[in-house]
């Protein structure tokens, strides 16, 4: 049988100890200290954060680590193990409303962008800052690597800046971490450049660690749902699928624009907000909006079915069957009607219910990135297994793995 690579994420201490060696290294000098941020999964709700539906992520203990020292002055020297022959620079006052200058590398917009979009809601001026990343949230997985340097960074600035938004990982400060949630998204949208709804860094900020959290982005209110996959016998298997995968390439924002315009067609401001599908896919006379509206209103109702299995008790038997369904509906929705996934995401999700598991479907922006599987405990290494196989007759690059409990949110490691 195929051997299995895994991703496996380093504990708190050892990314605490390569970001500030790599601070130490760089500048010479000690970080004030190092704060860090999750990826994600979503468990379902898929595109429809910007069309005021809802979610269901967990946090992964794979996290972005961030040591940094604010500076006198308003500059930002930025160095990862990535760039380490270069450091990145940026000056506050020159972050504007199109991006970077061109002298800094696009990573640097997510962590400069963070403090320009904090000073743009009010909270400046700060100073800058000198900062060190260590990751481990495999990048461009689909797995919110870039939400994870955002939100590490908003609350280290919250706390050198003493802003007391976040509060700490065991005692958050959630109203807080909302105006952090909005400066992230502000930060990705205008800075990166990538028009994301507010779901990665909602979850990266607000999840609990053995929970689930149920998303309403009409409103952004959340509710912690425990998430014990070993109480019930099960455990879910991430697929990394490393086919490429980018957000500020055109496919996201013409789905936006798809979703926009026919809300505007439905006359509602949303689509969270259409009621009667048949009536408004009757109204919608154009077949790729008709697909498009489809997939985000059996979405909403698919997800809000879930969190209720979830409410109701253990996922086992009757129950367990129904959440198969829905995530493997989820995925065909997201395959037929709103067209996000590739060959390689269907061919996991495909061997994965070959292989018995309940209910498969890829998580995130799609086209490439992950999927995930819901599992009998201990029996993902042979799900993957056969998906490690199919992949090598299908001439695919050799996909990642991780075994993930729910994990905590951003806060301060040291
Ligand atoms: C990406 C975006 C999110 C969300 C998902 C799809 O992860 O960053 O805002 O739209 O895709 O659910």
């Amino acid at each position: 049988m195929a051997q299995i690579h895994r991703s496996e994420a380093v504990t708190p201490h050892e990314g605490t100890q390569k970001a500030t060696e790599l601070f130490t290294r760089t500048f010479g000098d000690e970080p004030t200290g190092v704060w860090s941020a999750p990826g994600r999964v979503n468990i379902i709700g898929e595109h429809v954060d910007y069309n005021g539906g809802s979610c269901l992520p967990m946090a992964l203990p794979h996290r972005a680590y961030l040591a940094l020292k604010p500076r006198e002055d308003r500059l930002i020297r930025l160095i990862s193990p990535q760039t380490d022959d270069r450091i990145d620079e940026v000056n506050l006052d020159e972050i504007g409303p199109q991006g970077l200058p061109k002298t800094a590398r696009h990573w640097a917009s997510y962590i400069a962008g963070v403090a320009w979009a904090l000073e743009e809601a009010g909270y400046g001026p700060l100073n800058g800052f000198d900062a060190a990343l260590f990751s481990c949230v495999p990048r461009g997985g689909g797995l919110s690597s870039s939400a994870a340097l955002e939100c590490a960074t908003a609350v280290a600035l919250d706390e050198v800046n003493g802003l007391g938004l976040a509060g700490t990982i065991d005692a958050p400060n959630d109203e807080g971490r909302k105006i952090l949630v909005a400066a992230c998204q502000r930060a990705e949208n205008e800075i990166a450049g990538a028009k994301t709804g507010g779901l990665d860094q909602t979850a990266s900020l607000r999840c609990q660690k053995g929970h689930a959290l149920a998303l309403d982005c009409r409103d952004m209110s959340t509710r912690q749902i425990p998430f014990d996959l070993a109480a019930d016998g099960l455990e879910m298997l991430i697929i990394d699928t490393r086919a490429a995968h980018s957000l500020a390439d055109g496919q996201y924002a013409s789905r936006r624009a798809d979703c926009e315009k026919a809300a505007e067609i439905l006359g509602v401001s949303q689509l969270v907000d259409v009621e009667d599908l048949d009536a408004a896919l009757a109204q919608l006379d154009d077949e790729q909006l008709c697909k498009r509206t489809r997939h985000v209103v059996s979405e909403i109702a698919r997800t809000h079915a879930f969190v209720e299995l979830l409410d109701e008790g253990p996922l086992e038997g009757k129950r367990l069957d129904v959440a198969a369904l829905l995530l493997d509906d989820s995925h065909d929705s997201l395959r037929d009607d709103y067209e996000v996934t590739c060959p390689e995401l269907d061919l996991a999700v495909d061997v994965a219910r070959a292989s018995g598991s309940h209910g498969a479907r890829m998580t995130g922006g799609g086209f490439g990135g992950s999927a995930i599987a819901l599992v009998d405990a201990g029996a993902g290494e042979k799900v993957a297994e056969a998906i490690v196989a199919a992949y090598k007759e299908a001439g695919f690059e050799e996909p990642h793995f991780i075994f993930a409990l729910p994990s905590k949110p951003a806060g301060r490691e040291a």
